[in-house]
């Protein structure tokens, strides 16, 4: 299981259930890779949105540059992206790559990286030199993810975590030989290290809204599964690890809303895991109930 078999053939239907599904991403999240990006002395001339799917956050950026560089490894997403964006080469360049592919880009030549819930399918290694290959020292690389939202009533998020572990199971179960890439996406980015021979020390590894005891790690992978895709971490000793709590990735669940969450990818049948969604179903109603989503964000800057 990679990249390639998931994601190549992404037609119109299929991102239209991914944009639905997935959360709001509030403007204060794309605001603290701005912050972080001018703090470090970064530029604003040239970004560049790796692995964007069909251009799903490149509009939250762009405006902050003059040239946009939005790639992705499958030409379909990469012709869902054109037709998003509009094909207008003032601003942007687009491009059918994988992250782990840099050769046509000059080298030191863009301003700020984003790879947003990409890394797993990356050959990370790869992905982070053809990284450093085309930063601009004090360039900035941002990695975003977004996990799995947390219902706030012990009650529901107990039937709603048994659906997506349910889920996460037999994912697995079919592609045991992909742990690695389970491993880097329940980190979220944990598992990757950032070399301080090319990048500065301090790489800074914020972690939002893991609460009531679920983390993110948590709310992806079940307990049974700890020993088969365990937590890894490759911090290095100066990285900087903060958790907050954001009130800007608060949602109102209701049972339409966590339907097109569960949705968002597609899936195959499992009468186990709809039988769960029925209990789920009937216990939430008619009400909204307080939910909100763990998310991440680490970010680093080129030597
Ligand atoms: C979950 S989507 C993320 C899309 C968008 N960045 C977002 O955050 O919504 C993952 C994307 O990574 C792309 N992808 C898969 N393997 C890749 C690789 N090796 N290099 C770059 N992109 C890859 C897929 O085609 C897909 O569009």
């Amino acid at each position: 299981m990679s990249g390639d078999d998931i994601y190549y053939k992404g037609d119109d239907e299929y991102w239209k259930a991914y944009r639905e599904g997935r959360p709001s991403v509030p403007d204060s999240y794309f605001q603290r890779i701005i912050d972080y990006h001018k703090e470090n002395g970064g530029q604003f001339n040239v970004w560049h949105d790796m692995g964007a799917g069909s251009a799903v956050h490149t509009r939250r950026l762009s405006p902050n540059f003059k040239k946009t560089i939005v790639s992705d490894s499958g030409a379909s997403n990469v012709e869902a992206a054109k037709s998003y964006l509009g094909d207008n080469s003032e601003a942007y360049v687009f491009r059918v790559a994988k992250g782990e592919e840099a050769s046509d880009l000059e080298p030191s030549s863009v301003d700020l990286v984003f790879g947003c819930n990409m890394m797993h399918y990356t050959d990370v290694d790869e992905t982070l030199r053809a990284v450093l290959h085309q930063l601009k020292p004090g360039g900035t690389l941002a990695l975003g993810g977004f996990g799995l939202p947390i219902v706030l009533d012990e009650e529901l998020q107990s039937l709603w975590s048994q659906m997506t572990h349910r889920r996460l199971r037999v994912t697995f179960e079919a592609n045991r030989a992909a742990s690695k890439l389970f491993i880097v996406a329940s980190g979220p980015h944990d598992a990757i290290p950032f070399d301080t021979e090319h990048f500065r020390p301090g790489a800074l590894r914020l972690k939002f809204n893991e609460r009531d005891g679920w983390s993110w790690r948590r709310c992806m992978i079940p307990a049974s599964l700890d020993e088969d895709i365990p937590y890894v971490t490759r911090f290095g000793e100066d990285d900087v690890v903060v958790h907050e709590n954001n009130e800007d990735w608060n949602f109102e669940a209701d049972v339409t809303v966590m339907r097109k969450i569960l949705e968002t990818f597609p899936m195959s049948p499992d009468p186990v895991r709809e039988e769960l969604w029925r209990q789920f179903q009937a216990k939430i109603g008619d009400r909204k109930v307080p939910a909100t989503w763990p998310s991440s964000l680490t970010l680093v800057t080129k030597k």
